[in-house]
């Protein structure tokens, strides 16, 4: 890990404490970012995402373990973190932001902008992040008016008109349909590869992750389940396989214990009552007849198999249910 990457997060802890008692939100999180890099954070809700998006915007403490952007400590830094170096979209916040707008989005953009000091020819700039998000058209209209997709889209223009050199994106797509995803991830493919930006972004959105990142972090309860890149995921998927098996009798609670004591199984689940057992294993790892003989011990008989390979989805679905891959 070197202090020189843009992001370096160090033995990271984020202990809340609520009504109901204290929540570990993140756990001894340690990683860096390098600089020009897509970085995912991929995680179920409650991993500690936008707690993680928080502390390095410098918008949150940490209760131990730090961050540093640009080799500085956001501990230090705090609220700064985002005047110097992070340009932070948070889409839970972007409906209330411009829900009482009424000024055209050009416009809107061009007053942002002065606010927060862009650089630069203004007007020009705005013009080219409200085309890059695919906004142009309605640049004459209010963003009071805009859907949650095209309002989350004009805040990713307002982003991309500071000359900040780290974006930390929590969730942007959450709100937008396939077609309009598909373009905001061009825009920050873009902004990495031709200006250089480091963009770190979570999202739950495998497709995303995959598309866009250059490595990816599993979160799950705030602990770091993973690091990977795509293609080493890809890799990961060809190593496994899910194996369905519908009982037609039988106790499938007990078998899917046996079945987690196997080294070559990494996820059981019992669905369906206890019909129908899903499997994530090893590929070759489980073979059919091993796992009749097994049911049959148990009183149990099979009606049928199947061995499928499985999506990303389902890998991401097996980190986080039983750690690491
Ligand atoms: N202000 C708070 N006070 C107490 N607990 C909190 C607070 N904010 C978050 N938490 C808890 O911390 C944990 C992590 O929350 P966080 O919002 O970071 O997760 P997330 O990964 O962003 O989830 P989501 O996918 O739902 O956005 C959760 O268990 C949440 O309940
Ligand atoms: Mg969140």
């Amino acid at each position: 890990m070197r202090r020189s990457d843009p992001v370096v997060v160090e033995g990271l802890t984020k202990v809340y404490r609520g009504r109901s008692g204290e929540v570990v939100a993140l756990n001894d999180v340690s990683f860096s970012v390098r600089g020009g890099e897509v970085f995912g954070v991929l995680g179920p809700n409650g991993a500690g995402k936008t707690t993680l998006s928080l502390i390095i915007a410098g918008l949150l403490e940490p209760t131990r373990g730090t961050a540093y952007v640009m080799g500085e400590d956001v501990r230090k830094l705090k609220r700064k973190v985002c005047e110097k170096y992070v340009a932070l979209y948070l889409s839970g916040y972007m409906r209330l932001v411009q829900s009482f707008l009424r000024v055209p989005a050009l416009k809107y953009l061009i007053m942002v902008g002065s606010i927060h000091w862009a650089r630069g020819d203004l007007r020009r700039r705005a013009e080219e992040a409200l085309k890059m998000v695919g906004l142009w058209e309605w640049r004459d209209e209010w963003p009071s008016r805009f859907s949650a997709g095209m309002k989350a889209r004009l805040k990713l223009a307002e982003l991309l008109l500071y000359d900040m050199p780290i974006l930390v994106l929590d969730e942007p797509t959450v709100h937008m349909d396939p077609a309009s995803c598909m373009e905001v991830w061009r825009v920050l493919k873009k902004v990495a590869r031709e200006e250089g930006r480091t963009i770190l972004l979570t999202t739950q959105n495998m497709e995303e992750a995959e598309y866009l990142c250059d490595r990816i972090l599993f979160l799950n309860r705030g602990r770091v389940v993973a690091i990977a890149t795509p293609h080493e995921l890809r890799e990961l998927v060809v190593k496994r396989e899910r194996i369905v098996v519908a009982l037609r009798r039988g106790d499938g609670g007990r078998l899917v214990e046996k079945l987690r004591d196997l080294p070559a199984v990494f996820h059981a689940e019992a669905r369906e009552g206890g019909r129908l057992i899903v499997i994530e294993a090893a590929k070759d790892g489980v073979a059919p007849a091993e796992l009749i003989d097994l049911a049959a011990k148990l009183g149990c008989e099979v009606r049928y198999l199947s061995y499928e390979k499985p999506s990303l989805s389902d890998v991401f679905r097996a980190l986080v249910a039983g750690g690491a891959a």
